[in-house]
């Protein structure tokens, strides 16, 4: 459905850039991962040239890691980090995935509000605890959450 708010924004897959590293900066998440992190999609949102959002997927069989779900500041509250979580789910789902993860500092409402619920750290699946995010870029204070593929 076409959002008011967003009338030009395009979505794309997206590789690690100087403007995809100036986003997630201002919005205060790592970028240090991009590269090494092997089965990580990345996805951008467009406002002609300018990187408005961003969202990232690591997909490990049936679990995937929402990531780098990134909103330029003078972006949001105009639907866009929905859109892309959306985008990210529907990625996730019509690759197997039964479950997405995250970690977040600041943005558990925003996830709640999406059906994301917090979890126990340790009852992460292997795969999700092996990442880079996991075990060592998201302070240990994050919140971790999942959602489950209910159908
Ligand atoms: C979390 C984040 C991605 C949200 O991005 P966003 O584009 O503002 O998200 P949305 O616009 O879809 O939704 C935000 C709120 O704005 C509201 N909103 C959406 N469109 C709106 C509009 N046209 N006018 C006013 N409010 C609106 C939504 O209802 C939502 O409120 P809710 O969470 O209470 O439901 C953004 O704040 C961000 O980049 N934060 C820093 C990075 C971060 O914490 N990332 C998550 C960890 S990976």
């Amino acid at each position: 459905m076409t959002n008011p708010a967003l009338p030009d924004i395009e979505i794309r897959p997206v590789v690690r850039c100087a403007q995809l590293e100036q986003l997630l900066d201002a919005c205060h998440l790592s970028a240090s991962d991009l590269t090494s992190s092997q089965a990580l999609q990345l996805f951008g949102a467009f406002a002609g040239t300018e990187l408005a959002g961003a969202v990232g997927l690591e997909i490990y069989s049936s679990v995937a890691l929402l990531r780098s779900l990134a909103v330029a500041p003078e972006q949001r509250r105009k639907g866009l980090g929905d859109r892309l979580v959306k985008l990210a789910e529907e990625r996730a789902e019509a690759q197997g995935v039964a479950a997405i993860y995250l970690l977040t500092t600041t943005a558990a409402p925003f996830f709640e509000k999406r059906g994301y619920r917090v979890a126990a750290r340790t009852d992460a699946p292997d795969a999700i605890r092996a990442t880079a995010q996991f075990s060592g870029l998201c302070p240990a204070s994050s919140t971790f959450m999942v959602k489950r593929r209910t159908t």
